[in-house]
């Protein structure tokens, strides 16, 4: 990314933001890329962070960084319930959050904080942050098209599309073309009234903050930033795909296994499935083997995540057939975590079987990757059918898993002329990711968010 002129650096020097990420795998990351993008145009950085999932911070010596522990209950809610977890993020988080936020507002007179940026999840940060007497920007790690859709969580319950009911899967919801009601952003809980308040929570504490960050791109997300223009009524700013302005990500919280990039050298260009159901989805071992045996079955050359915990009740690979991997004379690789941004940039990669967690549907569309998607909560299903039905560069596994349909998708998406149209689409999309370049559009939204941070400092330091 290109440096600001050496004036405007000067001008932002001894200004500090305090960036506030959700301790998940799939926020991390784009909070410590946007912290990267803002370091470079002159601002000192402070990163807050709960002791749980904490990022490395030898691998950021250039921020500061403060930790504070959560106090969540050690019964296992929390590894087994997401909603249950971010709720009581939300609950329990606020006089330790407040003690940290207030220490760093006395200690740094040196230095003066503009602004706090934190996740549009950790709602309770905007109360915080009153009291404080400090502006909050909110970063939206997920899709402006998603956002909308959490947005419409009260009509939809009015409507009575959520909770969903199953006969009523397949029916188009009418007010927002083209999901139909299976492709509404839930998640089986056992408490679906936390999962409304949370979306309440997030959206209405967006509207009280001073705008929103997203990592997205107005090329690609053009209608729906209006949309929420409209409704939110305080300034958006999209800036991304963050990941692309810096080389490579140093936040995974599991080591990235690099012997997958080896393996990929000795493939043949665009050969290459990579699948990978991102960091909190499971499948049970059902599922698992049909997944399996339809890759094992397309022939295709695969590269396989299969990260402890992805299938429930098992350590790792256990399930699989004894010689499964053998069998396939080197067809097949199988890693715990991959360096996943190396992965879909190499030219062996032809194709990313994904969950559609927000950071993996990007980050294929910057390589020109064509998806298989196959979503598994939340966002995930809003991304997955505009992936496949607004975009149109990807297929999305209508049944589910079961190894006929993986097997014919896979020869669609890779091998068959049918899959052309898709595969040239997605290098179009590569190109118009190139945005954050001097005169693209999120380069001229990444200004705008720099001048109105600074007429955010002019209110902090006087109400200070
Ligand atoms: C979570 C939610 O499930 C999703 O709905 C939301 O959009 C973001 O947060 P997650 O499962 O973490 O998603 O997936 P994703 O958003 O794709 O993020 C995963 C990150 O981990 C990506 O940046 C990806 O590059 C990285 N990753 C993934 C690796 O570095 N190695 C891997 O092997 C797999």
């Amino acid at each position: 990314m290109e440096r600001q002129s050496s004036k405007e650096m000067e001008q932002r020097k001894g200004r500090r933001l305090v960036l506030f990420p959700l301790p998940l795998q799939g926020h991390i990351n784009p909070m410590l890329h946007l912290a990267n993008i803002l370091h470079s145009r002159g601002y000192s950085i402070t990163i807050i962070h709960t002791n749980f999932n904490s990022p490395d911070p030898s691998n950021y010596p250039h921020f500061t960084f403060h930790f504070f522990s959560e106090n969540l209950p050690e019964d296992g809610t929390c590894a087994t319930d997401l909603i249950a977890f971010l709720s009581l993020l939300n609950t329990r988080c606020g006089p330790p959050f407040r003690q940290c936020l207030a220490n760093l507002l006395s200690e740094t007179s040196e230095e003066p904080v503009a602004c706090l940026i934190s996740d549009a999840i950790l709602y309770f940060t905007q109360e915080v942050a009153n009291e404080l007497k400090l502006p909050r920007l909110v970063l939206r790690t997920g899709a402006a098209s998603s956002f909308c859709v959490f947005t419409a969580f009260p009509l939809l319950k009015e409507r009575g599309y959520i909770p969903i009911q199953d006969s009523r899967l397949e029916e188009p919801v009418v007010e927002l073309p083209p999901l139909r009601v299976k492709d509404l952003p839930v998640i089986d809980t056992p408490d679906p009234e936390s999962l409304y308040r949370l979306v309440a929570g997030m959206v209405n504490q967006s509207k009280a903050s001073s705008g929103l960050i997203w990592n997205t791109f107005e090329e690609l997300e053009h209608s729906a930033l209006e949309t929420l223009d409209r409704q939110l009524g305080v300034p958006l700013f999209p800036i991304g795909p963050f990941h692309k302005c810096f080389p490579v990500s140093t936040s995974s919280l599991s080591p990235q296994d690099e012997s997958c990039i080896s393996w990929l050298d000795k493939q043949e260009h665009k050969s290459v499935l990579y699948v990978s159901f991102g960091s909190l989805a499971a499948v049970n071992e059902t599922e698992f083997l049909e997944v399996a045996w339809g890759l094992a079955n397309s022939k295709q050359p695969f590269l396989w995540v299969v990260r402890p915990g992805l299938i429930r009740g098992s350590e790792w690979l256990e399930p699989l057939p004894n010689g499964f991997l053998e069998t396939l004379g080197g067809r097949g690789h199988v890693v715990k975590w991959a360096p996943q941004q190396q992965v879909l940039a190499h030219s062996a990669v032809g194709a990313f079987w994904t969950h559609n967690g927000w950071n993996s549907t990007l980050e294929s569309m910057c390589e020109g990757i064509p998806m298989i998607c196959m979503p598994c909560f939340t966002d995930q299903r809003v991304n997955a059918r505009y992936v496949s039905e607004i975009w149109r560069v990807g297929v999305q596994l209508e049944k589910g898993m079961e190894r006929g349909e993986i097997e014919r998708t896979i020869k669609r998406l890779m091998v068959e002329k049918d899959g052309e149209e898709i595969r040239e689409r997605v290098l179009h999309l590569k190109k118009a990711a190139l945005c954050l370049s001097q005169g693209g559009s999120s380069r001229h939204s990444l200004d705008r968010l720099v001048h109105h941070i600074s007429s955010l400092e002019s209110f902090t330091f006087q109400s200070q």
